[in-house]
């Protein structure tokens, strides 16, 4: 098993991309420590790996607070020894934002998701390594979005908090891969499985003028095997990230859109 008694933390482990990687980690034998902003959807992944014979505990924590994170993660110390693998899968809501043209987006709006995941972000990264760093070994992922490279309306700062997200994936291998530790993110395409896909289409479906289905041929069409990804696909790649296989790549984020976007 690629993840044979690794200790992983995931953050928006109730959340669609969070929830696939805590299932494939467990089924690499990763021992799991599931957080969500709440409760109750994070408990739900809990379990079900649990009833498949799979290690994992659920814990409430809001990345966006310092004291939280850092208080989860002296928890995880304290029962595990050592954190081997972050997974920040946290999405910022951003309903009100998305169909607003960014002329008439309020500044305040527009730094609301750069903010929030930048900061989920650099905590949850630096936080972990701080344990990392004693042992020089660890791996710290997160995961992006096209709008990270290509420009994408009505999106607000959605596409500039994506950019940043991936340059602080670079910044950070350059100072921590010396002390062992690899930084890599995950950029998938749209996920059409993922409640948040559509939740992310309706706000702009009246101006973008196409339906739900239509604007998942437009998506499958610029994709080179025309069509979009699925969750798995998504999560088999992260464990091979997540695992020492992988020990050739830091400082980088993968590219999962099959063609859509040229490296
Ligand atoms: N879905 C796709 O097709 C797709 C494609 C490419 C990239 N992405 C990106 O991948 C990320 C996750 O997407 P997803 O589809 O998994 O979204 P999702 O299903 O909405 O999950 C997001 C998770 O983040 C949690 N969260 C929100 N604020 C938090 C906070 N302050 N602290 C801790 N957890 C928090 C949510 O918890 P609560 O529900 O409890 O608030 C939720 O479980 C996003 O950045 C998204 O943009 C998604």
């Amino acid at each position: 098993m690629l993840l044979q008694d690794k200790v992983a933390v995931i953050y928006g482990a109730g959340g669609a991309i969070g929830g696939a990687v805590a299932r494939a980690f467990a089924s690499e034998g990763a021992k799991l420590f599931l957080t969500g902003h709440r409760l109750a959807p994070v408990d739900a992944v809990a379990k079900d790996i649990v009833a498949a014979g799979g290690s994992a505990e659920a814990a409430q924590v809001d990345t966006l607070e310092e004291q939280a994170v850092e208080a989860h993660l002296r928890s995880v110390i304290d029962k595990a020894g050592r954190v081997d693998i972050s997974f920040d899968a946290v999405g910022i809501p951003d309903t009100t934002i998305l169909g607003v043209p960014l002329v008439e987006l309020e500044v305040e709006q527009f730094s609301l998701p750069i903010t929030a995941y930048t900061r989920s972000y650099f905590l949850t990264a630096r936080l972990a390594a701080r344990r990392m760093v004693a042992n020089r070994s660890g791996v710290i992922m997160t995961v992006t979005a096209i709008p990270s490279r290509t420009g994408t309306p009505l999106q607000g700062g959605y596409g500039p908090a994506q950019a940043a997200k991936e340059a602080l994936t670079r910044a950070l291998s350059a100072e921590l891969a010396p002390q062992g530790i690899r930084v890599v993110g995950l950029r998938p395409n749209g996920i059409p499985e993922t409640g948040s896909l559509r939740e992310a289409f309706e706000p702009r479906a009246k101006a973008l003028g196409v339906t739900w289905e239509q604007w998942q041929e437009q998506l499958a069409g610029r994709t080179h095997p025309r069509r979009l990804s699925t969750l798995a696909e998504m999560a088999n790649v992260a464990v091979f990230m997540a695992s020492d296989q992988a020990s050739g790549m830091t400082g980088t984020t993968v590219n999962l859109t099959m063609g859509s976007l040229d490296d």
